[in-house]
């Protein structure tokens, strides 16, 4: 059993983990993954979520399958050689899951229901605080995962199709689960700081906390 952190220490060091052990893992893990996902905030309190716990190997493999052949989106040139290296990083650990997704034990896809928003930024605030929530959990419980959205972007209709998913319900989010391979570290997670993406009242005014001695 991983040892119990911190609300801001699994924050902080939350990273997306693509390299995974195949080995199973308990039912009762995926159980509280889920269990936190259920707790996030979700418009009206309608929890319009469901989840789809897959272990099936020839379901994963058709979805591994799917979601290799999947174009990955271009992403702007890095600004600077450590950008570049993390980068380059993050790449070969996508290709690396994209190759490897079938042998991860537990794949939970994330779904909801359609509410009438009219877009899907409304629809999708009430799926991936829930998402959210499972990464963070899993963190905690000592799992890896990554959220990614290549089924809804690559094969949604097909996925909805093999897994009878119903018309009037999106899939949101793929989560890979299983134990981090052997020397794979979580965090901690590199952002830009709080104080280039924040301003003050209004839009382009720099903010920054008064009340501290720092
Ligand atoms: C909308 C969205 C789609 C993503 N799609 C993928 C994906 O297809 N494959 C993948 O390996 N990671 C995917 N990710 C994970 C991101 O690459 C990851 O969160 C980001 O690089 C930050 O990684 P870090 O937390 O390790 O710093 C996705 C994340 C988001 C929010």
């Amino acid at each position: 059993m991983a040892k119990e952190i911190g609300l801001f220490e699994a924050m902080y060091t939350q990273r997306a983990l693509r390299y995974i052990k195949p080995d199973p893992i308990p039912d009762e893990l995926v159980r509280k993954v889920l269990d936190a996902g259920i707790r996030a905030p979700n418009g009206g309190n309608t929890q319009r979520w469901s989840f789809l716990v897959i272990k099936d190997p020839e379901t994963k493999k058709w979805i591994a399958e799917r979601y290799a052949m999947t174009p990955v989106p271009e992403h702007p040139p890095a600004v600077d050689r450590r950008m570049a290296r993390t980068m380059a990083r993050n790449d070969a650990a996508a290709l690396h899951l994209s190759q490897h997704l079938h042998e991860v034990p537990v794949l939970i896809l994330a779904c909801v229901q359609h509410d009438g928003s009219p877009g899907d930024i409304s629809r999708g605030a009430s799926i991936y605080p829930a998402v959210q929530n499972m990464l963070l959990a899993a963190r905690g419980l000592g799992l890896a995962s990554v959220l990614t959205t290549r089924p809804r972007r690559g094969f949604e209709k097909e996925i909805k199709e093999l897994l009878g998913i119903p018309d009037n319900v999106d899939t949101a989010a793929l989560l890979p689960l299983g134990y981090p391979a052997e020397g794979v570290q979580y965090g901690p997670t590199r952002r830009r700081p709080v104080e280039e993406v924040t301003y003050g009242e209004k839009w382009g005014q720099a903010w920054a906390p008064t009340d501290t001695d720092s």
